[in-house]
């Protein structure tokens, strides 16, 4: 018998001489319970779950009922996720009484939006919420309960037949209203069976805010039917074409190739829809007047003032890459472009960008000098707030708000209070927007430009203009507390995004600690806790979808 051995048999024999080894054995039981079907699988973290004894087993037999046509998307969802992996649907029952599954709409008892009550009985689960997305969230919490397979895509693997879901109750609600990611899709273009698995895997995770970035100097990727050239032109990158590369090469192409791409009002319709029967609102950016090099060699007589001699560069150094805002053709073009992606966007806001207006941009342009005199403008600062104040009032004939970068708002300006800024550069400027009194939404480059390095390597994808930004650093965000704060939202610039692959790997698992900054109360979230999850059955959900997820795991 080596030591240690010996030494385990002597404090055992004390245990029982002293007879307090019951209540050593008594400590041990929830160990044993947990270690078979664990219930702290979730992410994001549930406010409260409180485990049971047992598991509900769902099978083909098993029936669910609804009193609500809100639960509509939630159980679409769950039957098909069923029908691919275990090839069987759930079906519908006539009465609540002989069901499984049971989704009860409960304004009542459930007081907050987007929040549910999932109870798992061994004969019965109960679903209670008071919208469509508090519906989806508690089925999503339930597959997540579930083994990974359940997430399969394709259905290709073996079928379960039954599903053992361990019984406990779920109270949960989301921490902020606003989770989000943005997606480049104007630097690398990404198609659209790519943008939809981006939005599931979201909403997996209870993110809500699809910020698609469709526009910048290096594509301009929507189809507006009013100015084709947009597309015809705009939409294209690469050698022989008039757009720049300021930044990498194309997707799958070779440097030099051309790389083409856009959405089609009909795709964008599709995406939409996608999206909203899985609880995701979609920004659209437009971004303007900086980064607008795609539309400017598109419709140069429109944009830029002939007689303008500025010469200037961006700071990714893209030439004259900013629309002119002293031009009447500039508004009616804004105009008319917003009245189009008001209709294909049934969001309430649109994201006007308004980030990093190069130095010396209109300058020298007559047109700007003219109206400088006949408004009393007096420097650039304030031609900036004329021209948004023009571009607030558009969004206002056509009932839609403002987000834009945190740039925008300079000195004094008069656009609407509900007009929200996305704070990137740090967490200290997104405080001086909250000393101004106006929303915001914190984004900072430091914690979620999920666009930069995991850490500082050769071997690493990514940019590294800024510090590496790793899971742990993703998760140590502390949101400030105010009522201004609408929420938390990753970047994902794509000037590196040469494929999918790449894509997949800065966002994952990123965004799973994304998901759990933005859903779960801080006092309810530790970082070792979600690094259990996160590697665990986090990754394996994920694995079994196909995702090309970075799968080193970091230190506890
Ligand atoms: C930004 O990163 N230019 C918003």
């Amino acid at each position: 018998m080596d030591n240690i051995s010996e030494i385990k048999i002597q404090v055992i024999t004390k245990m029982i001489n002293r007879k307090i080894l019951p209540f050593f054995l008594l400590l041990l039981i929830p160990m044993f319970l947990s270690a078979g079907n664990s219930i702290n699988v979730i992410i994001p973290k549930p406010q409260k779950v409180v485990k049971q004894q047992g598991n509900f087993s769902l099978t083909k037999e098993s029936r669910y009922y609804s009193n609500t046509s809100l639960s509509k998307n939630a159980i679409n969802y769950l039957q098909r996720h069923l029908k691919t992996n275990a090839g069987y649907p759930l079906k519908k029952s006539n009465r609540s009484k002989n069901t499984q599954i049971d989704f009860s709409y409960n304004p009542k008892k459930i007081k907050k939006y987007e929040a549910y009550r999932l109870h798992i009985a061994k004969n019965k689960i109960t679903i209670e919420a008071r919208d469509k997305a508090g519906f989806f969230y508690a089925v999503v919490s339930l597959m997540q309960l579930m083994d990974p397979a359940i997430w399969g895509e394709s259905g290709s693997g073996k079928k379960h037949k039954s599903w053992a879901i361990p019984c406990c109750t779920i109270e949960d609600y989301p921490r902020f209203k606003w989770r989000g990611m943005m997606l480049d899709s104007s630097r690398n273009f990404f198609s659209k069976t790519y943008v939809k698995k981006f939005i599931d895997r979201m909403a997996q995770h209870k993110l809500n805010r699809f910020h698609w970035h469709l526009t910048d100097d290096e594509g301009w990727r929507i189809e507006i039917k009013r100015y084709p050239l947009l597309t015809k032109v705009g939409a294209k990158r690469g050698s022989g074409t008039k757009l720049p590369f300021s930044t990498y090469p194309a997707m799958r192409g070779k440097k030099n190739r051309v790389q083409s791409g856009y959405y089609t009002q009909n795709d964008i319709r599709e995406i939409v829809a996608y999206a909203k029967a899985r609880s995701v609102e979609i920004l659209p950016e437009i971004d303007i007047p900086g980064h607008a090099k795609a539309a400017i060699v598109s419709y140069p007589k429109l944009l830029q003032d002939s007689k303008d001699k500025s010469r200037y560069r961006s700071v990714q150094k893209v030439s004259e890459n900013t629309i002119n805002p002293g031009m009447e053709s500039t508004y009616i073009f804004l105009d008319n472009v917003i009245a189009e992606v008001s209709k294909l966007f049934p969001f309430g806001y649109i994201h006007l960008g308004g980030d990093e207006i190069p130095k010396g941009a209109w300058k020298r342009s007559p047109a700007v000098k003219k109206l400088m005199r006949k408004k009393g403008l007096k420097n650039s600062k304030e031609v900036q707030n004329y021209f948004f104040a023009r571009l607030d009032k558009i969004l206002a004939k056509h009932k839609r708000k403002m987000i834009g970068w945190q740039e925008v708002l300079r000195g004094k300006n008069t656009l609407r209070k509900e007009t929200t800024f996305m704070a990137w550069k740090s967490v200290k400027d997104a405080k001086k927007i909250i000393r101004q009194h106006r929303p915001v939404i914190l984004t900072p480059v430091q914690h979620l430009y999920f666009d930069q390095q995991y850490k500082r390597s050769k071997k690493e994808p990514g940019h590294t203009w800024s510090t590496p930004v790793n899971s742990k650093k993703v998760y140590a965000l502390k949101p400030v507390k105010s009522a201004y704060v609408r929420g938390v939202q990753a970047c994902l610039w794509s000037e590196t995004l040469l494929n999918e692959k790449i894509a997949d790997y800065l966002t994952w698992p990123r965004a799973l600690a994304l998901s759990e900054v933005a859903w779960t109360e801080q006092k309810k979230r530790k970082w070792r806790d979600f690094h259990k999850r996160a590697f665990g059955k986090g990754l394996k959900r994920l694995k079994v979808q196909g995702v090309h997820y970075r799968s080193v795991v970091p230190s506890r």
